[in-house]
């Protein structure tokens, strides 16, 4: 493994570093205002949600790695102390992108990059209209937490109000993945689109848990044909198959070799019959 000493290793190195590692990463598109009331818009992808109750964003406009000035998102966010923050979807992307040039303050960016300003309820910066979800935020705090180039500027928001088109609903009012058009990014210039192909489902175990991998026999733990992740389907069964259920596959499987069995519950496992192959590959415990 290649070893990374931050201190000895240069600036630009270690953000490509990071960025290419804490990835993909959603972005928020930050909506502020000076205390003159010129608009300002820009991208951020330093950013996630760390609560719900109260719901609190947190994003972070960096010290520039290059000459250690502070973006004007910061310095709005500090005389306002007020940001819509819009999630970024991929019909927008080039728009987006177009944003993060550096122009001098005051310069809108709704106007530079031609996506529609609509107003606000509770807080004076615009919303983003070709937005699917946007949120009006309240700030918390910020955390310094440097004064060189590079340092971040942690900008920690509560959501006081959150719009969300309804166009991206499912039947029960939930937000779809199919239809959230996510974008996110990733390191240097990549970024990656969510399409239908990309998303699985994977339930969490929420109150009640798996056996483990560390109960399997060794025969299942050592094998040479199952997966880490085939493990962990294994491990996330709340019980073993019970002697019934191993005896009711037996048939399927008595001519096979050991690693036949292997490749055949590993089929299973990839294919949606967890509990099969887990009865395939208990068979010698009975
Ligand atoms: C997708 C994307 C994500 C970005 N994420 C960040 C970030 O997390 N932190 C940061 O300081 N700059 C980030 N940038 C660069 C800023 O958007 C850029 O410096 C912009 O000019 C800042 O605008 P402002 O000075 O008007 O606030 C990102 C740029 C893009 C295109």
């Amino acid at each position: 493994m290649l070893k990374i000493i931050p201190s000895e290793t240069p600036l630009p190195k270690m953000h490509q570093y990071i960025l290419g590692a804490v990835s993909p990463r959603p972005i928020a598109f930050a909506s502020t205002m000076d205390k003159n009331g010129n608009p300002n818009l820009a991208p951020f992808s330093f950013f996630n949600a760390f609560g719900s109750n109260p719901p609190v964003v947190i994003f972070s406009p960096a010290r520039s790695g290059r000459d250690n000035t502070t973006k004007h998102t910061l310095d709005n966010i500090e005389d306002t102390k007020e940001v819509v923050i819009n999630i970024v979807n991929y019909n927008m992307v080039q728009q987006m992108s177009l944003t993060s040039s550096p122009y001098t303050k005051g310069v809108n960016e709704f106007i530079k990059s031609g996506l529609t300003p609509i107003e606000s309820e509770l807080v004076k910066p615009f919303r983003v209209k070709e937005s699917f979800v946007q949120f009006e935020c309240k700030l918390l705090d910020i955390v310094y937490t440097g004064d060189k180039g590079g340092a971040g500027n942690i900008i920690i928001c509560e959501i006081i109000l959150m719009h969300i088109d309804e166009k991206i609903l499912d039947e029960n009012g939930k937000i779809d993945p199919y239809k959230m058009d996510h974008v996110a990014r990733m390191g240097g210039d990549y970024y990656t689109k969510v399409i239908p192909e990309s998303i699985f489902i994977l339930p969490q175990p929420k109150t009640e848990c798996g056996i483990g991998v560390d109960v399997l026999p060794a025969s299942i733990r050592n094998s040479k044909i199952l997966t880490g992740n085939n493990l962990g389907q294994l491990g996330s069964f709340l019980a073993f198959p019970t002697k019934e259920e191993i005896d009711s596959i037996k048939d399927k499987i008595i001519n096979l070799s050991e690693e036949q069995i292997h490749l055949l519950a590993k089929n299973k496992l990839d294919n949606g019959e967890a509990l099969e192959g887990f009865k395939m590959l208990m068979h010698k415990s009975v």
